[in-house]
Formats: C-alpha cells, sequence, structure tokens
C-alpha cells in the first residue's frame, strides 16, 4: 500500500463519464467502484456480502477520500448514496469516520455540482468526516474542460494542479 493511499469514489457509473475523467490517474489514488454494490437493506447488516466488506476494507486502508459527483436533480446521485449509506453500518460501525475527505464534481449545468456537493457535505459531516473547505471546486461540462486526449485541458489544468496540491498537503498533516 502506498503510504497516502486516497480512495477515489466516483458518483457516475456513466462510460464516458467527465466526472471519472477528473478522478487522478495517480498510482496511490485508488478508484472504489460502487456500481455493483446491492442496494442497501438495513436487514442484511450482520450479513454483509463480500463486496460491502471490500468496500469498508478499502476505506479503511485509505488515508484520505475523494469524492468526484455529478449532481442529479440537485443532489447526489442515488449510486452514490447507497454506497455511502453501505460503508456506515452497522450503527457503530461507520467506515467513513475520520477520514479526510475532498470533494470535486462536474456537471453540464452552469453552477457545477454546487448543490449537489453542499448535500454531499452535509451527509459527510454527520458521517463525522471532516472535509476540505477551500478552494471549492464546482466544474461545468465545457468543450474546453477536456483536451482531445480526455486530460483536463489548459484552462483548469493550473487550478485543479493547484487544488490538489493542497489536497495531498492537508491529508498528509491528517495522518502525521
Ligand atoms: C438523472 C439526472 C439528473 C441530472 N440532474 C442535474 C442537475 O441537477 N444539475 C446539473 O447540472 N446537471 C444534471 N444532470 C446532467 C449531468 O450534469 C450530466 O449528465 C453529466 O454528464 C453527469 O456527469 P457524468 O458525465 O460524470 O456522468 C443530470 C443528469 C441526469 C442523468
Amino acid at each position: 500500500m502506498p503510504q497516502h493511499q486516497i480512495a477515489v469514489i466516483v458518483g457516475s457509473l456513466r462510460r464516458d463519464s467527465f466526472n471519472r475523467k477528473l478522478a487522478p490517474p495517480e498510482f496511490s489514488f485508488v478508484n472504489i467502484e460502487i456500481g455493483h454494490l446491492p442496494l442497501y437493506n438495513q436487514d442484511n447488516d450482520g450479513t454483509p456480502p463480500d463486496s460491502i466488506k471490500r468496500l469498508k476494507a478499502e476505506i479503511a486502508a485509505s488515508a484520505g477520500l475523494l469524492f468526484v459527483t455529478p449532481e442529479y436533480n440537485r443532489s447526489v446521485p442515488g449510486v452514490l448514496k447507497n454506497a455511502i449509506d453501505h460503508a456506515s453500518r452497522p450503527y457503530g460501525q461507520n467506515a467513513w469516520a475520520g477520514k479526510p475527505a475532498g470533494v470535486l464534481g462536474v456537471s453540464v449545468g452552469p453552477i457545477g455540482t454546487a448543490v449537489a456537493q453542499q448535500h454531499l457535505r452535509n451527509i459527510l459531516a454527520y458521517l463525522d468526516v471532516p472535509t476540505l473547505g477551500q478552494p471549492e471546486v464546482f466544474l461545468q461540462a465545457t468543450e474546453e474542460l477536456f483536451d482531445d486526449t480526455g486530460s483536463i485541458g489548459p484552462a483548469s489544468r493550473q487550478f485543479l494542479q493547484g487544488w490538489m496540491d493542497k489536497y495531498v498537503a492537508w491529508v498528509k498533516d491528517y495522518a502525521a
């Protein structure tokens, strides 16, 4: 395990997801897949399937969390909320607690996931997850956002790199 492993949780299952492109590909960032998880059912708290045990183990192994999410109907996508609910239970065994989290998002709308991020921050506050406050990252999926190779285009690269540098330093402070 890299010294500061970051668990990346993407709130979109779409093949060509803009948000998936934002998630950094570096070695120490581990993508947590959430699309195959069953719908949360509290009846199964005592007998979680392997997929949920794995989800919670991946979170436990991480020094930090990075949520990259679109906005669905002015909130977080259900698939992301489902994963959050799963790892928060059974009561008293919340895997997210205490893990420092960054929140990013891109949507086609001009407010760039601002409402979804605010909802997500409320959920994370309840789950005892500290979040990096500034700078906020509200991205709109315009033609300039990505270049021809699907990487972040020059207009946003410096801003996102600056955000990432601050986030990584913040997570390291937590781990110290
Ligand atoms: C069910 C649904 C609800 C959506 N609601 C919003 C919304 O509230 N605000 C917004 O800016 N875009 C909304 N969109 C458009 C998304 O920004 C767009 O589909 C975006 O590409 C999703 O991110 P992705 O590319 O990572 O999948 C919605 C899309 C879907 C499918």
